[in-house]
């Protein structure tokens, strides 16, 4: 199986200070690739990393994985939303009215700046979780259940997408329809270090399984040669979607 549409490899700059981040971006401007801003940059020097981003013109996913009351994250929102960010997350465990919240906030502050909002994805479970940690956090049943409970959620809350492992993504394709977006992280190369990630999947079986942006830190970060790193998991994204 591979998927029409071009799968996207978002680099992410969990890096500790502005100036390794900026060494980061350099080295892997050349490739076609969404920079991630999560908590490590956006509490460590996120205004100087957003206005950096923006200034490059550089596809910017901001994974500030918000979960609040529904006006907190409203008001987040509307600080983060900018040009060049066309990727924001919320917790889908923040609900409904949050999550709606936070989708109707993305487009309002779009509008009054004329630009496209960003699309709003929602963290369903951390790849981090492995299956047997769920019962200690008081959900039933396995990821894939509760993923797609939550992925439910997030759709009828009108959010883009779901954030999850590869694992969960041939059903919800099958359940929610190609339309709704899957971004997966956990992406480990064959023989690379799991470090803290559980539900972990290759470049090619996240492309295979239909994942449409695989977000990718330690591999590419703790790489001798972080641009090798990324056109190896390119071309091996580009060689799962074309079935060779
Ligand atoms: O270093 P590694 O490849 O594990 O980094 C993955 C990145 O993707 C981290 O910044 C992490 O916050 C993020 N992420 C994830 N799993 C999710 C959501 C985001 O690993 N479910």
């Amino acid at each position: 199986m591979s998927a029409a549409k071009r799968p996207r490899l978002i680099v992410a700059l969990d890096v500790a200070s502005f100036e390794d981040a900026l060494a980061l971006i350099e080295r892997l401007r050349e490739f076609d690739v969404i920079f991630k801003v999560g908590y490590e940059s956006l509490f460590g020097y996120g205004e100087a990393i957003l206005e950096k981003l923006e200034a490059l013109g550089a596809a910017t996913f901001v994974d500030a994985k918000l979960h609040d009351i529904p006006r907190t994250v409203e008001a987040a929102v509307r600080a983060l939303v900018r040009p060049s960010v066309e990727l924001l997350t919320v917790h889908a465990q923040g609900g409904n009215d949050m999550m709606a919240a936070a989708v109707a906030a993305a487009a309002e502050r779009a509008r009054e700046l004329g630009i496209a909002p960003p699309k709003i994805f929602a963290v369903t479970i951390l790849t981090s979780i492995a299956p047997e940690e769920l019962l200690e956090l008081g959900l039933h049943g396995g990821p894939g259940e509760n993923v797609m409970r939550l992925a439910a959620l997030a759709r009828d809350a009108r959010c883009d997408g779901v954030v999850c492992s590869a694992h969960e993504v041939p059903d919800l394709k099958a359940f929610f329809g190609a339309g709704f977006l899957a971004l997966c992280g956990g992406i480990r190369p064959a023989g690379s270090a799991h470090g803290d990630q559980k539900r972990v999947a290759t470049p090619r079986s996240a492309v295979e399984a239909g994942a449409d942006f695989l977000v990718v830190g330690r591999p590419i970060t703790e790489a001798r040669d972080p641009a090798a790193a990324a056109r190896a998991i390119l071309a091996e994204m580009e060689a799962a979607r074309v079935g060779s």
